[in-house]
């Protein structure tokens, strides 16, 4: 039996990608999933869905009631939802960088601060899915990599928050390099044949390859506490 065999986990956009893979991984280990985000029909079959536009504060306050009824205790908070637009600093859009820092930095904030409410006495867990493009910019980095960089303070912040209120709760995250998902075309959008040369160069890393480092993470041994992960494909250049 896993050590997350009946956790409760909350996984914020399972119905892609990266997010999907994590609630897969974490079912298969028994855990009990349930999974945020606005196109809930894409979520593993398995999993619980919770419908929620994470860009309004409002929406993931109701879904954190909704999942309150149904599971009191969250264990496992994975904060994996992330949109990526390659947007110039100098060309814009903002509203771009409106919905990037909506969803990947804001959105992160707000469901650590309701599913920290809801964590138990002995202590819960949190990963916030990064980017390597939150360790260093690369140069399309744009407005998307600042976001990847607020991450990494977020949680090194977050951890010292937690251990000033004596609260048991642990948090890492997790910084993948290119991984084959719907993600990659939107950050790619309009330069299409970078991507194809991309694709022919680098045998980018599967979403499966993320979720079991994310496992590694939440089985560790309580006295153990990972503070992030870094992960490219082998031929990833920059
Ligand atoms: N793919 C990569 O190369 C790569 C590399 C490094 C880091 N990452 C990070 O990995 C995470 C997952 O990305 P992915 O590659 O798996 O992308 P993806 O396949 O496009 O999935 C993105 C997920 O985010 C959710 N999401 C986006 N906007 C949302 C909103 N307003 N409200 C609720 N959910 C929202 C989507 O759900 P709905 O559309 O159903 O709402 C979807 O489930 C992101 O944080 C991304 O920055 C990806």
């Amino acid at each position: 039996m896993s050590t997350l065999t009946g956790k409760v986990a909350v996984v914020t956009g399972a119905s892609s990608g990266i997010g999907h893979a994590i609630a897969e991984s974490l079912l298969n280990q028994g855990a009990r999933v349930f999974g945020l985000c606005r196109k809930i029909g894409r979520i593993p079959e398995a999993a619980t869905p919770i419908s929620c536009d994470v860009r309004n504060p409002q929406r993931i306050a109701h879904a954190f009631e909704v999942l309150q009824e149904a599971a009191p205790i969250v264990d496992i908070l994975v904060n994996n939802a992330g949109i990526a637009y390659l947007s110039s600093l100098i060309e814009g859009p903002v509203e771009e960088w409106d919905e990037m820092w909506e969803v990947n930095v804001r959105a992160m904030a707000i469901c650590t601060q309701h599913a920290i409410r809801m964590m138990p006495a002995e202590g819960g867990r949190i990963v916030n899915v990064s980017s390597l493009s939150g360790h260093r910019v690369p140069p399309t980095g744009g407005f998307y990599s600042p976001t990847k960089f607020a991450v990494k303070g977020l949680t090194e912040s977050l951890r010292n928050e937690l251990k000033a209120a004596n609260l048991p709760h642990q948090v890492g995250s997790i910084s993948p390099g290119f991984v084959d998902t719907p993600l990659v075309n939107s950050y790619f959008r309009g330069r299409e044949d970078d991507l194809s040369a991309l694709r022919e160069s680098t045998r980018m890393l599967d979403p499966e390859d993320i979720a079991r480092a994310v496992l590694h993470i939440l089985e560790a041994p309580p006295h153990v506490e990972i503070g992030d992960v870094i992960l490219r494909s082998a031929d990833q250049k920059v």
